[in-house]
């Protein structure tokens, strides 16, 4: 039998490089490998820990699931399916928020980071009440949300950008603790079941996308105008290419260290031409900064020229999208069910 591997995104919006080059395109390659059985969704509970306009919230998950089918993902070879059509990922959280110390999530650094961020829900409305922000529960357990999502499916395999990496040792650290307080008693004819698995992370070679206005900063949506987004039209992106810092001398040279800015850069056209890093540093010696950016705002805009294009046929009908991701929940409802049944034996709560 082939490993599981499963991966999220979250429908907030429009997606950027980071999340392809970190995540969707791996998820397609993946996929393609044939070595594994394929699980990807639509993390739309997940999305809600952050400000949202519930007339847009669905359009947003039939964007992704469109970004999904554009870039690659195909629904005979794997599984696409909607989180919150499944109720079994709230259930098992749940049981799973039991079993964490507070103090575990306090330490999450996206916790941290998106607590800070004025775009969350309750820290918006908190601000405006009372000048202090308190982050809303939702975004606090959000990892534990995150371990459901594995668990359920015993996914061995979990492809994403290494901002997820903590959540995924958490992932690990809930396994081991509910294995060893609810081992296996199948001995004892008490319905023990599987014991959970431990996931192991997948990167792709470039799994921290830096954002074009700071090489230091991981490339994100919260800064729109420093991120290229995928949907950005040809002259957008042309035009944040253009702007994108770049380091101190002229020299295009792979050194991310010193020159971190320019390495970003040669790391994205890399990743998308399939030329490695040393043929690039030797087709533009000799070049400036400004025939490099030229070339690489060419292949930005070629290499999602197609992706754009599907992406606007498959939009044109939402019905059949609904439809993919619908029998897609519903294959995945099947799996994410029978795990749930074992935990509540496991755990007692089966009569
Ligand atoms: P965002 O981080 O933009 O809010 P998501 O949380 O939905 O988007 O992330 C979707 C996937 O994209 C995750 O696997 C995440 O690790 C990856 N990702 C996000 N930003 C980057 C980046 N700058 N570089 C590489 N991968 C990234
Ligand atoms: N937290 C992930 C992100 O922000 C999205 C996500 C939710 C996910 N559940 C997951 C990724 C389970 C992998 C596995 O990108």
């Amino acid at each position: 039998m082939k490993p599981r591997l499963l991966s999220g995104i979250q429908p907030s919006g429009k997606l950027h490089l980071g999340n392809y080059l970190g995540a969707l395109k791996n998820f397609v390659d993946l996929q393609n490998s044939g070595k594994y059985e394929c699980y990807f969704f639509i993390a739309d509970l997940h999305s809600l820990t952050e400000e949202f306009n519930p007339k847009e919230k669905s359009k947003q998950v039939l964007e992704l699931m469109a970004d999904f089918l554009a870039a690659g993902l195909d629904p005979k070879k794997s599984v696409i399916f909607q989180q919150s059509q499944i109720p079994a990922h709230s259930e098992l959280a749940f049981i799973l928020n039991t079993l964490t110390p507070m103090g575990e999530l306090e330490r999450m650094t996206q916790f941290k980071d998106k607590s800070l961020n004025p775009n969350t829900p309750s820290s918006k409305a908190i601000e405006q009440s009372s000048n202090r922000t308190s982050p809303n529960v939702g975004l606090f357990t959000y990892p534990t949300l995150m371990a459901a999502d594995i668990i359920l499916y015993d996914a061995k395999f979990v492809p994403t950008g290494d901002d997820q990496d903590q959540h995924l040792e958490l992932t690990r650290t809930l396994v081991r603790k509910f294995n060893s307080k609810f081992p296996a008693r199948r001995s004892l004819g008490e319905g023990g079941g599987n014991p959970f698995i431990e996931p192991q992370g997948l990167h792709t070679d470039i799994p921290r996308v830096m954002s074009l206005g700071d090489p230091l900063k991981k490339m994100s949506k919260s800064k729109p105008e420093t991120c290229l987004f995928i949907d950005d039209s040809p002259e957008v992106i042309e035009s944040k290419i253009k702007r994108a810092v770049t380091d101190s001398d002229s020299v295009v040279k792979f050194d991310p260290d010193k020159k971190p800015a320019i390495s970003n850069l040669l790391k994205i056209y890399s990743s998308l031409s399939g030329q490695s890093v040393k043929e690039l540093e030797h087709d533009f010696s000799g070049k400036t900064y400004s025939d490099f950016k030229s070339s690489l705002a060419k292949l930005v805009v070629d290499h999602f020229s197609k992706y754009r294009a599907k992406k606007k046929s498959l939009l044109a009908k939402p019905k059949s999208l609904a439809l993919s991701l619908n029998t897609g929940s519903k294959k995945a409802a099947k799996v994410a069910e029978k795990k749930m049944a074992e935990v509540k034996k496991k755990i007692g709560l089966a009569l």
